[in-house]
């Protein structure tokens, strides 16, 4: 095994989040559809997507470098929203958690001098940039045309 033991286990536990998070944006997805917001839950469906992708690229690293792969059981997602702000906000929050998740474990990479393992998160923490900035401009959106007005989002995501 390439990887200290510490360092596969936090990986498996963020394969579970990453799966939990696919699982969170269909959840935002079906409400979205449930509210006839067909680009919103497009957008949702893709970043569900996104995830599963993010998933299966630590999956598929644990395995290349001689690990185990363990997928924890995973908590269902929050069902129930009222507005597009709401689903936004808690999708900003889960991608704050992720990026410490994500800084947790370049922080065991660095203890462990896995260089390999601190490239290969040089990807994701890129990529969280991305993703809280995507949410961020988002719930801007939402908050400047308010819930009564949230079908406008509709030709903006
Ligand atoms: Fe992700
Ligand atoms: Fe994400």
């Amino acid at each position: 095994m390439d990887i200290s033991k510490k360092l596969n286990d936090a990986i498996n536990a963020q394969i579970g989040h990453e799966f939990e998070a696919t699982l969170q944006y269909l959840s935002m997805a079906a409400y979205f559809e449930e509210e006839g917001y067909k680009n919103l839950a497009k957008r949702m469906y893709e970043q569900a997507e996104e995830e599963h992708a993010h998933g299966m690229k630590f999956f598929k690293f644990v395995l290349e470098r001689g690990g185990k792969v363990e997928i924890p059981t995973l908590p269902g997602p929050k069902a129930v929203f009222t507005s597009a702000l709401e689903v936004f906000k808690a999708a900003l929050a889960w991608e704050k958690v992720v990026t410490k998740n994500i800084y947790n474990l370049v922080e065991i990479a660095i203890a462990d001098k896995d260089y390999a393992t601190q490239q290969f998160l040089n990807w994701f923490t890129n990529e969280q940039i991305e993703e809280e900035a995507n949410m961020e401009g988002y719930i801007k959106l939402a908050e400047k045309v308010g819930k009564d007005h949230e079908y406008l989002l509709e030709g903006h995501v």
